[in-house]
C-alpha cells in the first residue's frame, strides 16, 4: 500500500476521517451570485458596502449546521474566517471590517467552533491570503479595481509589508482565541499571474516562511495546506480543487496526503440561481473515488445570508447521511487498495476488508480477475446479505468458458440494491 512521506502536522486523524465539510460564508451570501462577485463585477468598496450594512444572519444556528455535518458523516469542518473580500467573521482587533460591526453585531466564529466541537468534529480555519478590502493590498489581476485607468495612483502607498504583518496578527488571533485548531487553510498564491504590469503574488508577498513559522509555533500539530507558494515539503496536505484524481496524487514524484475540495453546485458561496447541482450518484461517487485514490473529500456548503443551509444543500447532505449510515465503514480508515477494480467499480480497503463500490450495476455476475481463492466471504454492506462466490471450476458449464481460471465470480441479485451506490464487502483470506 502507498504511504506518503511523514508530515509536519498531525495528519493521522485526517487520513482516517476522510470526509469534511467546507463552509464558505461571508458578505457574498447577500448578492448570492458567487463569492468572487466583487472581483467579477469589479465592484468598488463603496458599492460593496451595501452587503456589509445589510448583513444580518438572524437565523444563524451553528448547532444545526454542526448536526447536519455530523449526520452526513463529516468528521471535520473548514470555515472561511475571511475570504477574498476581506470580511472577517470574528471580532478581530485589527480591523472594523468584521461581523461585530454589521447588523449581526456579534462574533460568529466563537459559537461556530463551540457547536462543531460539541458534535465531535475537528476544526479548520480557511484564511484568505487575498484581500480585496484591505487598503495595503496592492491591486493585481484579481482585484476589483484592476481595470481602473488610475490603477497606478490607486496602488501608490499600498504597503504589502504592512498587509503581511496584518495577516500574521489575524492568524495569531485565530490560533489563540478559539481553542485548538486542527487545520489552517491558506488561499491562494499566483506569482506568475502578471496583468497589465500588475504583478501576481506569492511567497515573497505573503512572507510565507514567517507566516508558516508563526503557525507552527502557535499550533504545533496543525495541518497546513499547500497554497502558500512554498516548496511541496512544507505543506501537510495537497488540495486539488473541483477535480477528481484517477490515482493517488503525487507531487515531485512522491505520493502525498491529499484532499480534494468540491462544491454541490459549482459556486462556493451561496448562489441562488446556480443550477448545476450534482446528482446523488455524483456526490457519493466523489467521496468513494477520493478514498479509492488514497485521499479525502472536503465538500462545500454555502449558507445563505440569513444563516441557513438552503433546501438544496440540506437535500445533498441528506444523500450523504443516508449512504454513510450504512456504508461508512468502507470510508473511515480506508485507503487505496493494491488490487485493481473491475470496470465501473472502485476499491477501498481497510486491512483484510476490501470494499467493492459498484458504480454501474451489472447483470448477475461480477468477475474479479486474480481473486480466485482469495476471498473467504462476501456480503452487501448495506444489509449484510450474503453474496455467493463462484470459484473457478464451480461455475455452471456455460459460464466457465467466459472466465479464466484465476477469476472469482460474484453472484449478484438481478435487482440493484436501493442505495445510491451499492457496496460489496469482501473478507480477504
Ligand atoms: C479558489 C477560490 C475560492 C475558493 C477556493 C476553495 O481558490 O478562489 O473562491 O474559496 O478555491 O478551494
Amino acid at each position: 500500500m502507498l504511504t506518503p512521506a511523514p508530515t509536519h502536522g498531525d495528519t493521522a486523524w485526517f487520513i482516517h476521517d476522510r470526509f469534511g465539510m467546507f463552509i464558505h460564508w461571508g458578505l457574498y451570501a447577500l448578492p448570492a451570485r458567487h463569492e468572487w462577485v466583487k472581483s467579477r463585477e469589479k465592484i468598488d468598496d463603496a458599492t460593496y458596502r451595501r452587503y456589509f450594512d445589510h448583513f444580518d444572519p438572524d437565523l444563524y444556528d451553528p448547532a444545526a449546521w454542526a448536526r447536519a455535518a455530523r449526520e452526513a458523516g463529516m468528521k471535520y469542518v473548514v470555515l472561511t474566517t475571511k475570504h477574498h473580500e476581506g470580511f472577517c467573521l470574528w471580532d478581530s482587533q485589527h480591523t472594523d471590517y468584521k461581523a461585530t460591526s454589521t447588523p449581526a453585531r456579534r462574533d460568529l466564529l466563537k459559537p461556530f467552533v463551540e457547536a462543531f466541537r460539541a458534535e465531535g468534529l475537528r476544526i479548520g480555519f480557511y484564511y484568505s491570503l487575498i484581500d480585496w478590502h484591505h487598503p495595503d493590498f496592492p491591486i493585481d489581476i484579481f482585484h476589483p479595481l484592476r481595470d481602473r485607468p488610475d490603477v497606478a495612483e490607486l496602488n501608490n502607498g499600498r504597503d504589502m509589508r504592512r498587509y503581511a504583518a496584518y495577516m500574521r496578527a489575524q492568524v495569531r488571533e485565530l490560533l489563540t482565541g478559539y481553542g485548538p485548531v486542527d487545520i489552517i487553510w491558506f488561499d491562494f498564491s499566483y506569482p506568475e499571474r502578471e496583468y497589465n504590469g500588475l504583478p501576481g503574488k506569492g511567497r515573497a508577498d505573503w512572507e510565507s516562511e514567517e507566516l508558516l513559522k508563526l503557525v507552527r509555533e502557535l499550533a504545533p500539530g496543525i495541518i497546513v495546506d499547500n497554497r502558500l507558494d512554498l516548496p511541496a515539503e512544507f505543506a501537510d496536505v495537497h488540495t486539488p480543487e473541483q477535480f477528481q484524481p484517477r490515482a493517488w496524487v503525487h507531487v515531485d514524484g512522491r505520493p502525498v496526503v491529499w484532499e480534494t475540495c468540491q462544491t454541490f453546485s459549482g459556486s462556493w458561496g451561496y448562489h441562488r440561481d446556480e443550477t448545476t447541482w450534482k446528482s446523488p450518484e455524483q456526490l457519493i461517487q466523489m467521496l468513494i473515488n477520493s478514498v479509492a485514490c488514497g485521499g479525502n473529500l472536503l465538500m462545500n456548503v454555502g449558507p445563505t445570508a440569513r444563516g441557513t443551509f438552503d433546501n438544496r444543500a440540506l437535500a445533498a447532505l441528506k444523500v450523504y447521511a443516508d449512504w454513510m449510515r450504512l456504508h461508512s465503514r468502507s470510508i473511515y480508515g480506508c485507503t487505496q487498495s493494491e488490487f485493481a477494480p473491475p470496470p465501473d467499480c472502485r476499491f477501498t480497503q481497510c486491512g483484510k476488508r476490501l470494499y467493492l463500490h459498484v458504480f454501474s450495476w451489472p447483470f448477475r455476475h461480477l468477475h474479479l480477475d486474480g481473486f480466485a481463492g482469495k476471498v473467504a466471504y462476501a456480503q452487501l454492506l448495506h444489509d449484510a446479505s450474503e453474496i455467493r462466490l463462484l470459484e473457478p471450476g464451480k461455475h455452471d458449464e456455460w459460464s466457465i468458458a467466459a472466465t479464466p481460471s484465476s477469476t472469482l465470480t460474484l453472484e449478484l441479485p438481478v435487482i440493484r440494491p436501493d442505495v445510491t451506490v451499492p457496496v460489496i464487502e469482501l473478507f480477504l483470506r
